[in-house]
């Protein structure tokens, strides 16, 4: 074994870069916010969870000891793990949930992501908890297209809920109600000077006056996309997802669930102590659903020899909750480096095009001989259930039963998709467990398409496991397949893994199926996950053993359901 282990070390460190060994210690552990404590489920005690830390290329092998109550899987958001789906993590997508008293470990390979990424629980609400960043560094040769910078920072924006979060979302669930919103937001696991109980415990960031430091922003909220500014900073945004952009140099920036930013700040403004503060950009019609108002800050201090007694300056440039414009104007001006080290290879033979609708719905369906109606949620009125043996593993043994290849390219109908007054008979979806197919390196377009369906519309963050994919296009109302393809950028358009769907709008995406594997796809607000805005890309292999699957481990975690 040790011989083996050994031999592989070499084989990776001379072909791959280097390997990594992590132990993620999953735990119940006490903390104390907004003046009450509570129990969760955290890595290594800490919340935010570890930071994983690599150059482009490495490999990273984490063993995961779940000493918690219940199942849990890990995800690595935005790692393309190519022809490694067994270690992607989604729970019943691609294994089953590593159990309490058990271990698991994932592989993690990386490839061409260059910047912030991060990883987290990918088993019901768990990750509102479970996640950390990952830091993906240049390799020597082509450093960062940018200079080198001084230092570097990281922020995680959370969800903080003061009660048993996974307890609360299942009893939701059970009875067809919302899912509850966060208490409040965190900045490195603390809410901050504005909130209850908080300003004891605000996070610092210390800076000394004249250097340019790299932010790595991960929003890794729940159900929310975020506003982010520092007071009289600017910020010059250059990477999104593990990707590089061109330079946008913007006074406040708005990212995505699921989302991650590369942002470099130059600390040239008078000593002193400034709020870097977040809060929700909320898109949903506020007499539908309400939201967290809170408002998360943290402080950067300019590093000085006296101490600073006067309060922070807040940053007016942080657009308040309900702007739609500011959002979407900044999502606007995303374009990749396009640049010899950093190519774009945009796909342009498109086989597969796939239009899908993005809904918020009722299903009805016979609970103990009654008929019942809950909400749900779907693409082309989709919603999907989880089977009980992980797609992967029934497709890769040929185990029938468990999924249906049916998902449809279209919805079942087509109509004024952002109308104000959609009628009631479109609000109904089917549950299945249907995935979509892709022969090995098909040229896929998918456009995704926001409806007003249950005066539902709002944004919508997308993420595609397995890719990056190039956005295209986007755009406001119902998308034109004569007139809105003219307009695609397909000279610099950004690489990302997560997009946002605009209220009321569309957005058009694009890949090469060259990952064989089965692959996730889902809205990444969590409650749009567990109400079924799910579904599942299986791409085939390519013929050769460097374009097929890769083995399984020899270890997968046991599904309860199944004999094998
Ligand atoms: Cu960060 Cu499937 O998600
Ligand atoms: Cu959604």
């Amino acid at each position: 074994m040790v011989l083996r282990l050994l031999l592989l070390y070499t084989m990776f460190a001379l072909a791959q870069g280097n390997v990594h060994y992590y132990d993620f210690v999953l735990k119940e552990a006490n903390f104390t916010r907004l003046c009450s404590s509570k129990s969760m489920l955290v890595v290594n005690e800490q919340y935010p969870g570890p930071v994983i830390r690599v150059t482009k290329g490495d490999i990273v092998y984490v063993n995961v000891h779940n000493q918690g109550d219940y199942g849990v899987t890990i995800h690595w958001h935005g790692v393309h793990q190519p022809r490694n789906p067994w270690s992607d993590g989604p729970e019943y997508i691609t294994q089953c949930p590593i159990e309490p008293a058990s271990n698991f470990t994932y592989e993690v390979i990386f490839s061409d992501e260059e910047g912030t990424l991060w990883w987290h629980a990918h088993s019901d609400w768990t990750r509102a908890s479970v996640h950390g960043a990952i830091v993906a560094l240049p390799n020597n040769e082509t450093g960062y297209p940018f200079p080198q910078p001084d230092g570097e920072e990281i922020i995680v924006f959370g969800s903080w809920y003061k009660g048993d979060v996974n307890k609360e979302v299942a009893e939701d669930l059970e009875d067809g109600d919302l899912t509850p919103s966060s208490d409040a937001y965190t900045i490195n696991g603390q809410p901050g000077d504005f909130c209850p109980c908080s300003n004891e415990s605000t996070y610092r960031w210390q800076v000394d006056y004249g250097k340019t430091y790299l932010l790595r922003l991960v929003n890794a909220v729940m159900n929310v996309e975020l506003y982010f500014a520092i007071a009289q900073h600017n910020l010059t945004v250059v990477g999104l997802d593990g990707s590089y952009l061109k330079p946008i140099v913007t006074d406040f920036v708005m990212l995505s669930t699921g989302q991650t930013m590369d942002i470099l700040v130059t600390a040239n403004q008078p000593l002193g102590r400034y709020y870097m503060a977040a809060r929700q950009y909320d898109s949903v019609r506020s007499d539908v659903t309400d939201y967290d108002k809170a408002n998360a800050t943290a402080i950067l201090e300019y590093r000085d020899n006296y101490t600073y007694s006067s309060t922070p300056i807040f940053p007016s440039s942080l657009p308040t909750y309900e702007d739609f414009d500011p959002a979407i104007n900044f999502t606007y001006r995303f374009r990749s480096l396009a640049s010899q080290n950093h190519p774009v290879n945009i796909p342009k033979n498109i086989t597969t095009r796939m239009y899908l609708t993005v809904s918020v719905n009722n299903v009805i369906f016979d609970y103990e001989g009654t008929s019942k109606t809950n909400l749900a949620a779907s693409f082309n009125n989709v919603s999907w259930i989880n089977p009980s043996t992980d797609v992967l593993l029934a497709y890769y043994r040929n185990m029938s039963g468990f999924y249906t290849t049916d998902f449809p390219n279209y919805p079942p109908s087509f109509f004024d998709f952002i109308a104000d007054d959609v009628s009631d008979d479109k609000t109904l979806t089917v549950q299945g467990t249907k995935v979509k197919v892709l022969n090995y390196n098909e040229e896929v377009e998918i456009v995704l398409q926001d409806t007003n369906v249950f005066d539902g519309s709002e944004d919508h963050p997308v993420h595609l496991h397995g890719y990056t994919f190039y956005v295209v296009g986007s755009g406001y109302g119902n998308f034109d397949n004569e007139t809105d393809p003219k307009g695609y950028n397909l000279v610099d358009p950004p690489k990302m893994n997560t997009v946002s769907v605009p209220k009321d709008g569309w957005v058009a995406l694009r890949f090469k199926a060259s990952n064989p594997g089965v692959w996730f796809f889902h809205c990444h607000f969590e409650r749009h996950i567990s109400w079924g805005m799910v579904t599942v890309f299986i791409v085939k292999n390519g013929g050769t053993l460097e374009t097929s699957i890769r083995d399984p481990p020899p270890y997968l975690p046991p599904c309860k359901s199944s004999s094998w």
